[in-house]
């Protein structure tokens, strides 16, 4: 809902637009840290003064039409949505969320479909309607290895968080980094170990050039037989039909996916009801702004100040 109440002088005028937590929220956390900030929508005049605009997956456009925007910032952890707009002015300074309950709920989220098959959750379950006592083979998490496809500000946490829990883990990115529990890979070379020595693959990477379709039936075969996919990276990084072969042969045990090529995944999609795999409706990592609110705040000031804001993007890099 906008207001199309004029401007007063000291307002900090912000664009919003998202389809994920509505104006007000937002609103309320803001003005709490600065009673300054206005939020205005998208359909409001008051908009095209504005100098930030804060979003999730605005309309082609919209960043474009607003000469007098320094700078946007995602309220989400990946910026695709911005960069994929083939008009985006590519001197914009753009600030993503690196928020630490963002990451900790990633982290619990993959812990979470880990565990599930790591406790064998599936078979105790299914033993409760028919009342039986089963006990299965304990396994032992150093028995087993975990990659992390993406180790960044947070994969990295997800990865140290897994390691936690006793498994090996092996993590990749683009460069080397040094993680509690972790061992640290790169190159092709080191994705391909990644993907060969996984019991769970766990893709955290962000939609770039270099990862769109990366996971298509090569990488899927280069995986271990029988291992598990996690995926809470980006959807258009998955061949989907490819994966579905390799659940279908048999090759990888299962999947759970948090994001999908097409969302919501559409009513009939073949992954809604393939029984090897676990769907969620892109949650494991929500953004609130309760938690977020301070940060967007300082990333709005810096901008209009002509700095940059707390976790600057580099367009070039994608992320
Ligand atoms: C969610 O998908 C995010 O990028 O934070």
């Amino acid at each position: 809902m906008s207001s199309q109440k004029q401007p007063d002088q000291k307002d900090i005028l912000v664009v919003y637009h998202s389809s994920d937590a509505p104006m007000e929220k937002w609103q309320e956390w803001l003005s709490r840290l600065d009673p300054r900030i206005r939020l205005v929508a998208l359909d409001d005049e008051a908009s095209h003064q504005a100098e930030v605009m804060i979003t999730w997956s605005p309309p082609y456009g919209a960043i474009a039409a607003r000469p007098h925007l320094k700078g946007v910032i995602s309220l989400a952890q990946g910026v695709d949505h911005l960069l994929d707009d083939p008009s985006l002015p590519r001197d914009i300074i753009i600030g993503r969320l690196i928020d630490p309950f963002m990451s900790e709920s990633m982290a619990e989220w993959v812990m979470l479909a880990i565990l599930k098959q790591h406790r064998d959750e599936a078979a105790y379950a299914a033993a409760v309607p028919r009342q039986e006592w089963i006990s299965l083979e304990p396994r032992i998490p150093s028995d087993y290895t975990v990659s992390v496809m993406g180790i960044g500000a947070i994969g990295g946490h997800v990865a140290e968080k897994i390691a936690y829990f006793g498994f090996n883990v092996l993590g990749w990115s683009r460069t080397e980094k040094s993680i509690k529990g972790v061992t640290s890979l790169t190159g092709d070379e080191g994705f391909a170990h990644c993907l060969s020595q996984a019991d769970y693959v766990v893709s955290v990477l962000p939609l770039t050039a270099s990862t769109r379709d990366i996971y298509d039936a090569s990488v899927f075969q280069q995986m271990k037989s029988g291992a598990y996919f996690i995926n809470c990276g980006r959807g258009l990084q998955v061949m989907e039909d490819d994966l579905i072969t390799a659940l279908d042969n048999g090759h990888l045990s299962g999947a759970c996916l948090d994001v999908f090529r097409q969302e919501p995944l559409p009513t009939g999609h073949p992954l809604w009801s393939h029984g090897k795999v676990t769907v969620w409706p892109h949650v494991s990592a929500q953004t609130s702004p309760i938690t977020a609110a301070k940060q967007v705040l300082a990333s709005i000031l810096a901008i209009r100040d002509g700095k940059p804001p707390v976790n600057p993007v580099d367009i070039s890099r994608g992320y």
